[in-house]
């Protein structure tokens, strides 16, 4: 296959160009490098400096692929601003870049691109939900202007799947954590800058390069009054997207609209999170408790059964010490010299 991978200058999006390249296809990508980093691109993938809301850059590189005789076979789109807490301070600025150039991205591929699309989406478009473990057919109803940035770009992609035909599958990932072992050992894994995730901000904390971890809210509806949350290895979900790209490309998926969530099925809160690292890092990992932060909700833990059944996926990261296991070797190659 050859793939266009948008926001691949990051964290997952770079782990899925990678193991295309690993598995012989082909990928390109195109990230502004606004919160991507250049020495984290992967090997020998071919990438493309350009901003998503820029349509003739992205329709150009659709129109010189086809004259080269190779169009792409689809678009991989995880270009995105991820920060729930930043979209409740700034959420024009997410609905902007998220939603507004999402829909240049989409008039691009219907000109001249092909009609295949796996979209980053989150467990963020569900709020606070009704029932756990979280099913596809749960209420929408997003607590933070991040979550409905991108469920606003699900309903796009519903009409125009709809209306035009556009072969789609919308992943809604939950917490995504740990970094991907490859035939070189562990070489990449996640570098948000600023870093707002748990897992990493956990293990700086290891490190030295932070005093202590924050805790905000101890006051939830959950055993230990901390928030509950789904860790997902990024390499499982790096599986999970190319399983969605061959079931859009098969002939029964014509006209295909899949809705999967990928997550682990299981909770953990957030003291059991540091808990954890402090078994895997053996340092004593100082807490400190501080008020809730607006929009985050209580208890987020999905089903993945759909994903299992549907697409064959066979997450291998069960373990939430494995994964924090992974991320601590990727956290101590990138910090310590
Ligand atoms: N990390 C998680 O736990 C998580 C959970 C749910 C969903 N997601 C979604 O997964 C996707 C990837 O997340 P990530 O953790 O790899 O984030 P990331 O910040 O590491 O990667 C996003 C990339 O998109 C690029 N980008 C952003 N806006 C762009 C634009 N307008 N034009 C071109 N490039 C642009 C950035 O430079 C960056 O390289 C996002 O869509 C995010 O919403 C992530």
């Amino acid at each position: 296959m050859k793939i266009l991978v948008t926001g691949g200058a990051g964290y997952i999006g770079g782990t899925v160009a990678q193991l295309l390249a690993e598995r012989g296809h082909k990928a390109l990508i195109f990230d502004n490098l606004s919160h991507g980093r250049r020495d984290l691109l992967p090997p020998g993938v071919e990438f493309v400096e350009g901003e998503l809301a820029d349509r003739g850059a992205i329709e150009n590189i659709f129109i010189a692929a086809k004259k080269q005789g190779r169009p792409f076979d689809g678009v991989l789109h995880f270009a995105a601003l991820i920060e729930a807490g930043e979209s409740m301070l700034r959420p024009e600025v997410f609905f902007r870049n998220n939603t507004a150039s999402t829909l240049s991205l989409l008039e691009a591929i219907l000109a001249h691109g092909p009609r295949r699309l796996v979209f980053s989406s989150t467990a963020a478009v569900y709020g606070e939900p009704e029932a756990i473990p979280i099913e596809e057919d749960a209420r929408l109803l997003p607590t933070n202007a991040y979550g409905e940035s991108k469920l606003l770009v699900e309903h796009m992609l519903g009409w125009l799947n709809r209306i035009h035909g556009l072969r789609y599958a919308s992943l809604r990932y939950f917490n995504v954590a740990g970094a991907p072992e490859g035939p070189n050992g562990i070489t990449r894994g996640e570098a948000h800058e600023p870093e707002s995730h748990l897992i990493p901000l956990v293990l700086d904390v290891a490190l030295g390069r932070r005093q202590s971890i924050k805790i905000f809210g101890d006051d939830y509806p959950t055993p230990d009054g901390t928030c509950i949350r789904d860790y997902i290895h990024v390499s499982d979900l790096a599986d999970a997207h190319l399983l969605a790209l061959e079931a859009l490309e098969g002939a029964a998926a014509c006209n295909a609209r899949l809705i999967f969530n990928l997550g682990n099925g299981q909770g953990f809160s957030v003291r059991e999170v540091i808990e954890s690292a402090r078994r895997v890092t053996g340092h004593p990992i100082p807490a400190e408790v501080h008020p809730r932060r607006p929009g985050d909700p209580a208890v987020l833990v999905a089903s993945s059964e759909k994903a299992i059944r549907e697409l064959g996926w066979k997450p291998k990261y069960t373990q939430l010490d494995e994964i924090i296991r992974t991320a601590w070797i990727w956290h101590r190659k990138r910090y310590v010299r």
